[in-house]
C-alpha cells in the first residue's frame, strides 16, 4: 500500500546493497559538515542507517518518516546500540516545523529530495526548522542513467529521469532563502549540496 502523500522513488532498498553502497554513513556526515554538538533534524530518515551516526555525533536528533514501520526499525537500531538523543517522529517532511518544534542547526535529507513534488515547497518548510544561519544538506543521487549506478552487480537507485543535477537543486532551494555554502562529492554515485540559510 502506497502511504498518501509518499515521495515517488523514495521506498526505502529491500536487499542488503545500502550498506554497501554507504560503508561508512559516518565519513558522509563528516564530508558534509554535522559536528558534534548539533542539533539536527533527518528528514526522512528511513530506517534509521545515517540517523545512528547522525545521533552518535549531534547533542541531540529529530527523525522524521512518513513510515511508521521503519520509524519501528530504525528506534531499534539505535536502542540497540545505546543512543538515547533522538525523537522519532512520523509524518509528512513538509511538515516538519511542526513535527520538530526545536529549532535545529542543521537539516539533514538523505536520498529523498528527488522525489519532492514541491521542491521549494519543502525547503522553505526546512527553513522554518532552523535557527537564524542553520543549514540545510541535501544528499542525492548524481543525474547519471540508472544502468550506470550499479552495486552488487545491479543497477541500484531512483529512475533515471526522477535524478537531479546539482543546478536543479540550488534552483530549487535558493528561492527558499538559502544560498549554496558548496556542492561535496560523496562517491561513487552521490553529491551532497550544502546550504546556509539566509
Ligand atoms: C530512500 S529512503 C532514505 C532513507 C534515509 N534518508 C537514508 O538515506 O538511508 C527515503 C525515505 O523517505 C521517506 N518518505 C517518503 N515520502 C515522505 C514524506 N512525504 N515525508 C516524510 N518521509 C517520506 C520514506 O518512507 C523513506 O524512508
Amino acid at each position: 500500500m502506497v502511504l498518501p502523500g509518499f515521495f515517488k522513488g523514495t521506498e526505502m532498498p529491500t536487499a542488503g546493497w545500502w550498506e554497501a553502497l554507504w560503508p561508512d554513513p559516518a565519513k558522509v556526515l563528516a564530508r558534509v559538515g554535522i559536528a558534534p554538538g548539533m542539533e539536527v533534524i533527518d528528514l526522512c530518515s528511513g530506517d534509521g542507517w545515517f540517523t545512528l551516526q547522525i545521533a552518535r555525533l549531534a547533542r541531540h536528533v529529530v527523525a522524521i518518516d512518513i513510515d511508521r514501520a521503519l520509524l519501528e526499525v530504525a528506534k531499534l537500531r539505535l536502542a540497540e546500540s545505546h543512543v538515547t538523543n533522538c525523537e522519532f517522529v512520523e509524518g509528512n517532511a513538509y511538515d516538519i516545523a511542526e513535527l520538530a518544534p526545536r529549532l535545529a542547526d542543521v537539516v539533514f535529507m538523505a536520498n529523498a529530495f528527488h522525489g519532492v513534488p514541491e521542491r521549494t515547497r519543502l525547503a522553505q518548510a526546512a527553513a522554518a526548522a532552523l535557527k537564524p544561519g542553520g543549514r540545510l544538506v541535501i544528499v542525492n543521487w548524481h543525474a547519471r542513467p540508472r544502468e550506470e549506478t550499479t552495486i552488487l552487480g545491479e543497477p541500484r537507485g531512483p529512475a533515471t529521469e526522477l535524478r537531479l543535477t546539482p543546478e536543479a537543486t540550488i534552483a530549487a532551494v535558493e528561492p527558499a532563502g538559502f544560498t549554496l555554502n558548496r556542492i561535496v562529492e560523496l562517491p561513487p554515485y552521490h553529491y551532497g549540496a550544502i546550504f546556509n540559510k539566509l
